[in-house]
């Protein structure tokens, strides 16, 4: 399978009460047959209502973490399993911001990947190199190692997106150049190819992350091997994220 459809994720993180179901409501009627995958994944708290909304509509729902076991005496944790039966169809995992706030390591994120492949999720791994990692000029060696230790071995095209977000350019406003993107991008395929086979490599959707905003949305959707973005602040507004759905038009 090398068709990889373009996929469009909003990660609310811990933002958003009841009241913000409206955006998500615009969003429906501006996109009611939208040609991509349009994925939010809002704190769990919405999760079910935003998921019952959307349920049968266009845009898909996801967590933004899952535990590692499917039940058990964790508190305050939430396994795949419970994701699913909200109704989300997508789990992001180890975003930078659980890696620095929660300690989480490429071995975490590995496991939580198998417990949500299991319950059923697609999972978005993230990865991206800090700012002092692309200054000393790791940050291919940095991506080739969260790759190779957090992606399990029994991801598919089918249940695999990467997403590559440079920490640095998280909620800063800096974005990576498009020569940045396109490098990091190409070496991403080329190591899926690597590991876990052409089929898999050239079938897994790799995302964009890092103040991706309408403004900047249409050259970086033109960038090979981007198969559309993980957009933070800007998805908390249906005003602000339609117009980057709608970039992919200009991109496609
Ligand atoms: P940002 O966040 O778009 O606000 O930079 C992206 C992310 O953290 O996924």
């Amino acid at each position: 399978m090398d068709f990889r459809k373009k996929l469009i994720a909003g990660n609310w993180k811990m933002n958003g009460t009841g009241e913000m179901l409206d955006e998500v409501r615009e969003l429906l009627d501006a996109h009611p047959k939208p040609k991509y995958d349009i994925l939010i994944c809002p704190p769990a708290t919405l999760l079910a209502a935003m998921s019952s909304l959307t349920a049968e509509r266009s845009i898909l729902t996801g967590g933004q973490d899952c535990h590692h076991e499917q039940a058990g005496a964790h508190t305050g944790d939430i396994s795949g399993q419970m994701l699913a039966d909200a109704g989300a169809s997508f789990v992001i995992l180890g975003h930078s911001e659980r890696r620095a706030d929660h300690g989480e390591t490429d071995d975490n994120v590995n496991v939580k990947a198998r417990a949500a492949i299991a319950a059923g999720l697609k999972v978005v791994i993230c990865v991206g190199e800090t700012l002092a990692e692309r200054e000393a000029a790791n940050t291919l060696e940095i991506i080739a190692g969260q790759l190779a230790g957090s992606v399990p071995d029994l991801a598919t095209g089918a249940n695999l997106v990467v997403a590559y977000e440079p920490v640095w350019a998280i909620g800063t406003g800096k974005v990576a150049t498009l020569e940045q993107i396109g490098e990091v991008h190409d070496f991403i395929r080329m190591q899926l190819e690597k590991r876990l086979g052409a089929g898999v490599g050239r079938s897994t959707r790799l995302l964009y992350g890092g103040s991706v905003k309408a403004g900047n949305a249409a050259e970086i959707f033109g960038v090979s091997n981007v198969d559309g973005a993980l957009v933070g602040g800007a998805s908390l507004k249906a005003a602000d994220f339609s117009p980057i759905i709608n970039a992919l038009d200009a991109a496609s």
